[in-house]
């Protein structure tokens, strides 16, 4: 079976790359990525290929070379799924604020949506691919869904769930560690399917890291997977604190742990606490499933990975605090970085939002330069977290467009996302203009601690 025509739904931090280099890399596909969101839709299409709604190194240069060739950006999605030999569908799956499950469970609300669209739009057989993360055995209740409809259409389902990471998302779509292609291998119709996808990749990627499983494995394979990445976080993250109180240096333990070839460097650099839309949401996802079979031990074992990350986010801000000898009510403090992790205009669940709210809370004035995140998106975080009105946030917290203006005066500046001309910047400089004792809070442990207690400031580091 040979793929001719591709239907995305969900123009988001997944769905775009994703399809722009399946696109890229597959002229003869027609692909097409549709969305509800029109705003985000035209700035898909915008002429200016650099105002693409997501920053992510490389991929404007994607968009360019297949937009309007074989990649196309809608708001039909009905037509774009009547038309497809193939659906992926990328929409978001954040935890629920609602009813059962509030707070743990994904909201599967909109996978419904899509599945139910699917089902009345519809004329000829589709395989439908389950882009998203989801609760393993959600491609049952897709199904059920996709076969009552009683028009005669056949469907096949799919789960390729996506491992890249935001700030190397082309990166990774170009060299994926693996593409995890989950389906039903037990009748020949499912494995025509599997193929037809594994044909899709094949364009770039060997088949010897193409790996086909039942769906079941597919869809807790990504869970797994975010779980354990985070759980490395959260790991090295306790051990920054142990660090903290005897003297060791964090870099310098996950330096000589990570030499271990059976542990492995990547994944143990510890931070004021991981953020991002989906190791959380994952997380408590995994939590409430186990939770769910009556699997109590392992729901706990997985629960610590957030407890372990909330409270380095909280021990960062009251840190601030307590170093500013127990008050920052009134004082200044400058917010460098915004973003969940550099290199991507992405803020869900970063952890400058949590730190900026305790510290509101104490009544600090707060003046934050990201250099990708827009002011707007800043306040809306703020907004959404319902801590305080719109227009108290608006009054206490300053946005600003360098770095050395966010630190003119302030009484402390700290650390939150690792963008590289944070190493850079001239901070003899900042240190002059700033109020003293000058205080500086590094978050990511990005900084040379001698070069900054040199240059005077009151230093304070993760994990050291
Ligand atoms: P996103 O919020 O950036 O994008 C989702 C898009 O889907 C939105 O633009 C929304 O308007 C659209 N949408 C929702 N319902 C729709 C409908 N019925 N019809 C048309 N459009 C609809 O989300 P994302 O970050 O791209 O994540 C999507 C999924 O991929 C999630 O399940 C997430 O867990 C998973 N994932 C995300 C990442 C990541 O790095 N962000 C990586 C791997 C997997
Ligand atoms: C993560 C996974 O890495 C992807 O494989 C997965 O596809 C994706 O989640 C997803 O399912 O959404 P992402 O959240 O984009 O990707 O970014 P990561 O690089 O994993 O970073 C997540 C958070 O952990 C960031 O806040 C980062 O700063 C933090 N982190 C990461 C650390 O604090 N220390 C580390 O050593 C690594």
């Amino acid at each position: 079976m040979k793929i001719k025509n591709i239907c995305c739904i969900g123009a988001g931090y997944v769905g775009g790359p994703t399809m722009s280099v399946i696109a890229q890399k597959c002229p003869e596909i027609n692909v097409t990525v549709v969305d509800l969101n029109e705003k985000r839709i035209a700035a898909w299409n915008d002429e200016n290929v650099e105002n693409i709604p997501i920053y992510e190194p490389g991929l404007s240069a994607v968009v360019a070379e297949a937009r309007g060739r074989n990649l196309f950006f809608s708001t039909d999605v009905d037509e774009a799924i009547d038309r497809a030999d193939m659906i992926f569908i990328s929409v978001n799956t954040p935890t629920k604020t609602y009813g059962i499950g509030k707070g743990m469970a994904a909201d599967l609300k909109w996978i419904e949506l899509c599945a139910r669209q699917i089902a009345r739009v519809a004329t000829s057989d589709k395989i439908v691919v389950e882009k998203s993360t989801l609760p393993v055995r959600t491609a049952q209740a897709l199904k059920n869904i996709l076969e009552n409809t009683g028009n005669g259409v056949n469907f096949q389902i799919l789960s390729n769930p996506e491992f890249l990471a935001e700030g190397t998302a082309v990166d990774d779509l170009l060299n994926p560690d693996r593409v995890l292609i989950g389906g039903d291998i037990d009748t020949e119709k499912g494995r025509e399917a599997m193929q037809a996808l594994v044909d899709v990749y094949g364009h770039w990627v060997s088949n010897d890291h193409i790996l086909t499983t039942n769906v079941w494995s597919s869809e807790l394979s990504k869970l797994t997977a975010n779980a354990f990445l985070a759980q490395r976080v959260s790991s090295i993250n306790a051990m920054s604190e142990l660090c903290e109180v005897t003297g060791a240096d964090v870099n310098e333990v996950s330096k000589a742990v990570g030499m271990d070839s059976r542990i492995g460097a990547k994944f143990l650099k510890a931070s004021v606490g991981f953020g991002g839309s989906c190791f959380q949401k994952d997380i408590l996802n995994l939590v409430y499933i186990a939770k769910s079979f009556g699997l109590n031990e392992v729901a706990d074992y997985w629960e610590q990975v957030i407890i372990m990350n909330d409270h380095q986010k909280r021990r960062f801000a009251a840190n601030i605090v307590k170093t500013l000898y127990n008050t920052v009510s009134g004082k200044k403090i400058a917010m460098l970085g915004w973003a969940f992790k550099k290199d991507t205009n992405d803020t869900r669940e970063a952890a400058s939002i949590y730190v900026a709210d305790y510290l509101l809370s104490e009544q600090a004035e707060i003046v934050v330069y990201d250099p990708k995140v827009t002011e707007e998106q800043i306040y809306a975080d703020l907004d959404y977290l319902g801590s305080r009105t719109g227009e108290e946030n608006r009054k206490s917290v300053k946005i600003v467009n360098t770095a050395k203006e966010a630190c003119l005066d302030a009484h402390a500046v700290a650390l939150m996302t690792e963008w590289d001309e944070f190493l850079d910047l001239d901070w003899e400089a900042i240190y002059e203009k700033m109020l003293k004792p000058a205080f500086l809070f590094d978050g990511r442990k990005l900084l040379n601690k001698k070069k900054m207690i040199d240059s005077g400031f009151k230093f304070y580091a993760i994990g050291n």
